[in-house]
């Protein structure tokens, strides 16, 4: 596919090179156009490098061949990444004073446009109309992330992640299914653990298992052969899916088990279970009675073993790509997301997706949003919405670390 790669010239326009590699990787031929503003935030040696494919500003650049009608009709997709405000009013005014908007006004390929400025810029009327006019006319304009902006300030306004970027264009033109977890072995881990107290009490917590389940499926539909390890998941949520071996367990103890045993052979484990840190030392055998001076005996708790930190620790197979879940809320000393970085650096786990529990958030049938942080606690990408986009987002994320890691050993 030929995609046009826009870059306008706001800070985050250094993204737009990952998002232009993703694209190269995937298999497409990428133009990159950007505008002037943006070359003194990028050079054009780089763009030229990463595109292999030559790097013009100005329709008077080429003119003989007509460049931006030439590459307008040529286009399959076009992916503007950052757009700027300045970018959005001159796209929406239909404007065509450089190569770059004079190709918007030729296309008839669909168009993304991932906006980043800052948040005053983004929520201002003017740029909130333009984005509307923009959509009216049907091209799909991404909501930029909320975080840290290019200074001490945060909010709206931060160009979303480069890969979230390209899966999001490459959903625009329908390039079938992605099958980049074809061949892959791999292991998830859904649900909550049980610890039993006795024949009818247990402690457990209030995980549904449905993020698991959807990590399991996406990764099935991807291609992966799949065994879904499931602690204490409502049997009608278990998937039926020919990609999807389910093995049921209900303590801490089993989940290792079985979790061990799959991964031993798998290319990726992710750890979505809430696993029980602590468990009864003792279970008894015979239902727990009430004492007769109603002092109940205390519970004795022992520590369980850290399931996702010894597989990080002692691979139990080269190569393979560990992943854990933090459900993080803020406190007094942190917010969710710098836990999550120290848990990420505790675990050392290949990739760590943190997502913020409360109210209303994460918990049982409702949206997520995850940020993918690696061992080190870097943000790698963040994924949103339904329980479906998040696990597309995480295994966009392990398939972007599984090739990087092949082209390394290359
Ligand atoms: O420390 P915390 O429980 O927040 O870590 C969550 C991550 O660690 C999840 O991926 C969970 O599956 C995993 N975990 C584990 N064994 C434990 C506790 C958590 O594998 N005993």
């Amino acid at each position: 596919m030929r995609v046009v790669l826009g870059v306008t010239g706001g800070i985050a326009a250094y993204k737009a090179a990952y998002v232009l590699r993703l694209l190269r990787e995937a298999g497409h031929r990428v133009r990159v156009v950007p505008t002037e503003a943006a070359l003194r935030m990028v050079g054009r040696p780089t763009w030229e490098a990463l595109s292999g494919e030559p790097v013009r500003t100005d329709v008077f650049d080429d003119a003989e061949h007509v460049d931006h009608v030439a590459l307008g009709r040529g286009a399959d997709l076009v992916v503007v990444a950052p757009a700027t405000a300045d970018l959005l009013a001159r796209a929406a005014a239909g404007l065509a004073d450089d190569l770059l908007t004079a190709t918007l006004l030729t296309v008839t390929c669909p168009v993304l446009l991932a906006p980043a400025m800052h948040t005053e810029m983004w929520l201002h009327p003017a740029t909130q109309a333009n984005v509307a006019t923009l959509r009216a006319r049907g091209v799909t304009v991404l909501d930029p992330d909320s975080g840290r902006l290019t200074g001490t300030d945060s909010g709206p306004g931060r160009l979303p992640e480069p890969a979230a970027i390209v899966s999001a264009a490459l959903a625009l033109v329908g390039t079938g299914p992605v099958t980049d977890l074809a061949g892959c072995t791999v292991v998830v881990s859904a649900g909550g653990t049980r610890e039993p107290l006795d024949p009818v009490r247990f402690l457990g917590n209030r995980s549904s298992g449905r993020q698991g389940i959807a990590l399991a499926l996406a990764a099935a539909r991807r291609g992966a052969r799949v065994t879904l390890v499931a602690a204490n998941v409502e049997a009608a949520l278990l998937p039926a899916h020919p990609g999807v071996a389910v093995e049921r367990v209900e303590t801490t103890a089993e989940l290792r088990e079985a979790v061990r045993s799959a991964a031993a052979g798998a290319d990726v484990v992710v750890m979505a279970a809430a696993v029980a840190d602590f468990r009864p030392a003792a279970t008894s055998g015979h239902k727990i009675k009430k004492t007769a001076d109603a002092t109940p005996d205390p519970i004795v708790l022992v520590q369980n073993p850290d399931i996702l930190a010894e597989l990080a620790t002692h691979r139990l197979r080269a190569g393979q790509v560990v992943v854990g879940f933090a459900a993080e809320t803020g406190d007094a000393d942190a917010d969710a997301l710098a836990h999550g970085r120290a848990k990420a650096r505790r675990k050392g786990a290949d990739l760590l997706a943190v997502n913020e529990v409360g109210a209303g958030l994460g918990f049982g049938d409702v949206p997520n949003a995850v940020t993918i942080l690696d061992a080190d606690g870097e943000v790698v990408a963040r994924a949103q919405g339904s329980k479906d986009d998040v696990a597309d987002g995480l295994w966009d994320a392990v398939t972007a670390r599984r090739r990087a890691a092949t082209t390394i050993d290359r």
